[in-house]
């Protein structure tokens, strides 16, 4: 049985996993950087010299719990695009280091597709063709895989990302950061038929995805309106701005599957931790015979498991990575 031992380090989260090519999850330790919320945003330089501490310990806890040794492992894996440059660094000079001290392969993943091979470990029995809606920070794209190692981006944002829209808006209505989960819980018990906040690029044949449109009339809207007022109605506005982030992402998602005979669609990115967008997603899939999976929430966030299960596809194909690869911070769900 191979093991890989994989890195993640993109962006405020340090993690390390071990996992098995059947997907089985040894270990997955996470250190979440909480020391960015005093500034409202993550602090690029912050975050290296935190992974650049964290790294090397959590390295040490993942091999202690597991009872694993360098020579139960095949490979190392490490995310090397999209993300803040500083931090891909790190996580990449220290994946490079042990493939250079204990002669493993290194595996190479882009980050985006990491997040759609979550799916992979709670459900490896799904098979290409699927289409994957891709939901992050920075990222909202659909991808569409012919096989693991064969995909085509057939949809994304024109500006604004969905997950960078939900920030901003729970920002105006004051929120705080990160905006994605507390605008979600506020939604809750919120109407979303209160306003119609509008949705952009309609037409049936886009499948592209717009949100700064929504984001001015979000902060038009709230100028309009007494104080007062935003603070009784704000489940009900978070519950509307929510509805009008989450209805082209389903719309468009499910045309595009429907049109392509497509029977499963993969959630993918940390908005798919969206409660809202789960339970519609999932019911309105359901009605047309089309299979969701979408992982468990702590799949969602970043995490080093998912770059193991992307790195699986690499490994048995022998897709290995020179010494001297470079990490870089394009946006987009490059080549895995
Ligand atoms: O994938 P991710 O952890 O980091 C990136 O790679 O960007 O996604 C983070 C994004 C943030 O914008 C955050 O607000 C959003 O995911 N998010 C949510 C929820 N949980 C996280 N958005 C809406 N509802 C949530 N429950
Ligand atoms: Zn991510």
């Amino acid at each position: 049985m191979n093991r890989i031992l994989a890195f993640e380090s993109s962006c405020d989260d340090t993690s390390v996993a071990i996992i098995g090519s059947d997907y089985e999850v040894i270990c997955n330790l996470t250190s979440t950087q909480s020391e960015h919320a005093d500034f409202g945003g993550v602090l690029p330089e912050l975050a290296s010299r935190l992974h650049l501490q964290n790294i090397l310990h959590l390295t040490e806890a993942a091999l202690r719990q597991s009872g694993l040794g360098p020579d139960d492992i095949s490979a190392l894996a490490v995310s090397i695009n999209p993300g803040l440059i500083g931090s891909l660094i790190v996580g990449l000079a220290f994946a490079k280091s042990l493939a250079w001290s204990w002669r493993k392969p290194l595996i190479t993943v882009n980050h985006m597709l990491s997040h759609i091979f979550a799916n992979l470990i709670e459900h490896p029995s799904i098979r290409p063709p699927f289409l994957a809606l891709v939901v992050s920070g920075g990222h909202t794209e659909l991808v569409h895989f012919s096989s693991y190692t064969d995909f085509a981006v057939v949809g994304k944002t024109l500006d604004d990302a969905a997950g960078e829209t939900f920030d901003k808006t729970a920002k105006l209505l004051g929120l705080g950061y990160p905006g994605g989960p507390a605008l979600d819980k506020a939604a809750q018990s919120g109407d979303p038929a209160f306003h119609s906040f509008p949705r952009a690029l309609k037409r049936r044949d886009d499948l592209n995805f717009s949100y700064s449109g929504l984001k001015t009339a979000v902060l038009e809207y709230l100028a309009r309106q007494d104080q007062e007022f935003v603070a009784r109605h704000l489940n009900d506005l978070a519950a509307s701005i929510q509805q009008a982030i989450i209805d082209p992402l389903i719309d468009k998602t499910l045309r595009y599957a429907r049109l392509q005979g497509l029977g499963s669609v993969l959630l993918a990115g940390g908005v798919a931790a969206n409660s809202a967008l789960r339970q519609q997603l999932d019911a309105r899939a359901a009605d047309l015979g089309i299979r969701v999976s979408i992982p468990s929430l702590q799949l969602c966030v970043d995490n080093a498991a998912m770059v193991g299960a992307a790195a699986i596809p690499k490994l048995q194909a022998g897709q290995f990575a020179p010494l001297d690869v470079n990490a870089f911070s394009a946006k987009g769900t490059k080549s895995l």
